[in-house]
């Protein structure tokens, strides 16, 4: 059993079978710049403890910055026989600088306050990718918005007509939701930034380190309360997948309108050639490809989440070997996402918009009987005789085969002496687009608004 960690106690090395499952190198190598980082510091605070004479802190760290330089350029990799990342570097510093030295390193601290605090120094520098990768997107839906600030659409609700909107207000209401998705990404890291070093394998340690002075050197707020709830928590990792999945849902959404809107049938938009893909047989085929995509794996980072929470459940304090499962679920979310927010954001920059077609559209489906209700009760009339006198408008305006804005007065006045001639100027997309211009509605003095608080909260995020 040379070379391992725990050969003390053991006659024989592992069955090769067990040695197979055990092993997390092929995933948790991507820790190793981490784990070498915190090695410094744990030298250092050995050091400051007395465990670790002046010259041997020197030696020790001039071998952990070679190790690095190796684990960089690829000179130093996982062998074979190393079960994860951390006995693996701890092979390359013995290799680096001897026996004696090397295995100092590892006193008062366990693979199971290393991997709590590994995970989280990683996690909250991919908490930090995303959310600036999530960041492009709103910009793209942001530019998008202010590049078309008179375009107006059909507004839905169960994928059915409803009422007039603006183009910007639509997607405004795509980027909202990202921006409190990177809202949590910070909240998250919050509790993401409390260092488990110094805990131990559970119990804390008997060595007079300092896990506060490691936790600063490592760039956390805080080192953890408590060692028990440090090595076998993971609620900080279920939590960020949880926000992670969530992007994914809000980019599934964006993009499962942006397919339909591609379809000739509503033929809101154009993809552009970068963007989009053909097919093999059909050469009229143009493919909103980075919208699937983005709603296929949509599930897949559901099932990541769903996962990892499974694993969490029922496991006793405080370490279990399960909590090996918990890195392969994160690492596959960020993955997933670091390949969808760069195609989403350039497919949604290069989107071409046909006004005139969404135009077209707005009214259809008597978008506008709300409009008649709502300019009724301005008029004195109870909202419940409203609604009763707009839908016998649409009633008739659908019998004669014409809008609402075309039926005559006479038949307006026939249907409700309140409906004058006056009810015409919210029978327009437009008036009916300006009137809502109460905080958050649709009118073109809102939407600027919007559109000014959310450029103006971008720079800070
Ligand atoms: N590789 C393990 C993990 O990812 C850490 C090692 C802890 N192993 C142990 N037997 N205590 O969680």
């Amino acid at each position: 059993n040379e070379g391992s960690l725990w050969g003390g106690r053991f006659a024989d090395g592992p069955a090769a079978a067990m040695a197979a499952l055990s092993k997390s190198t092929q995933f948790d190598w991507v820790l190793a710049p981490y784990d070498i980082q915190a090695s410094k510091a744990h030298a250092r605070v050995l050091n400051k403890a007395g465990l670790l004479v002046d010259d041997d802190l020197t030696a020790m760290l001039a071998g952990l910055d070679r190790l690095a330089a190796d684990v960089a350029d690829g000179t130093f990799a996982p062998a074979e026989s190393d079960e994860d990342v951390h006995g693996a570097l701890e092979r390359g510093l013995i290799e680096r600088v001897g026996t004696e030295l090397g295995g100092r390193l590892r006193a008062g601290r366990s693979r199971n306050d290393q991997v709590a605090t590994l995970f989280r120094m990683w996690l909250r520098d991919a908490m930090r990718r995303v959310g600036s990768g999530v960041l492009d997107v709103v910009e793209a839906l942001t530019a998008q918005a202010a590049a078309h600030p008179d375009v107006v659409m059909p507004g839905k609700t169960h994928l059915q007509a409803a009422q007039p909107v603006l183009l910007a207000h639509h997607l405004l209401a795509h980027a909202q939701p990202l921006l409190r998705d990177v809202d949590r990404l910070a909240d998250a890291d919050r509790r993401t930034a409390v260092s488990p070093y110094g805990s131990g394998a559970l119990a804390g340690s008997s060595l007079g380190l300092d896990p506060a002075a490691i936790a600063a050197d490592l760039g956390f707020a805080a080192a953890a309360e408590n060692s028990i709830d440090a090595t076998s928590s993971r609620d900080f990792a279920a939590e960020a997948l949880f926000v992670f999945t969530m992007i994914a849902i809000d980019l599934s959404r964006l993009s499962e309108e942006i397919i339909i809107w591609s379809t000739p049938e509503f033929g809101y938009i154009t993809l552009a050639d970068a963007w989009s893909t053909g097919s093999s047989i059909m050469p009229q085929k143009k493919n909103p490809d980075v919208a699937e995509l983005t709603r296929g794996k949509t599930g897949r980072l559901i099932g990541d989440l769903t996962g990892l929470l499974a694993t969490l459940k029922a496991q006793p304090l405080a370490y279990n070997r399960d909590l090996q499962e918990d890195k392969e679920p994160v690492f596959d979310a960020v993955a997933q996402l670091e390949l969808l927010l760069p195609a989403i954001t350039g497919l949604v920059a290069t989107l071409e918009f046909h006004a005139d077609r969404m135009a077209e559209l707005a009214p259809a489906g008597f978008t506008l009987a709300t409009d008649i209700a709502e300019w009724l009760v301005r008029q004195g009339v109870p909202f419940r005789v409203a609604h009763e006198v707009a839908g016998a408008c649409v009633r008739e305006a659908e019998s004669r085969g014409v809008g609402l804005d075309e039926l005559d007065d006479d038949v307006l006045a026939a249907i409700n002496p309140a409906l004058t001639p006056a009810v015409r100027d919210v029978l327009t997309v437009r008036g009916s687009i300006e009137s809502r211009d109460a905080l958050g509605g649709t009118s073109p003095t809102q939407v600027r608004r919007q559109l000014d608080v959310i450029g103006a909260a971008l720079p800070a995020l």
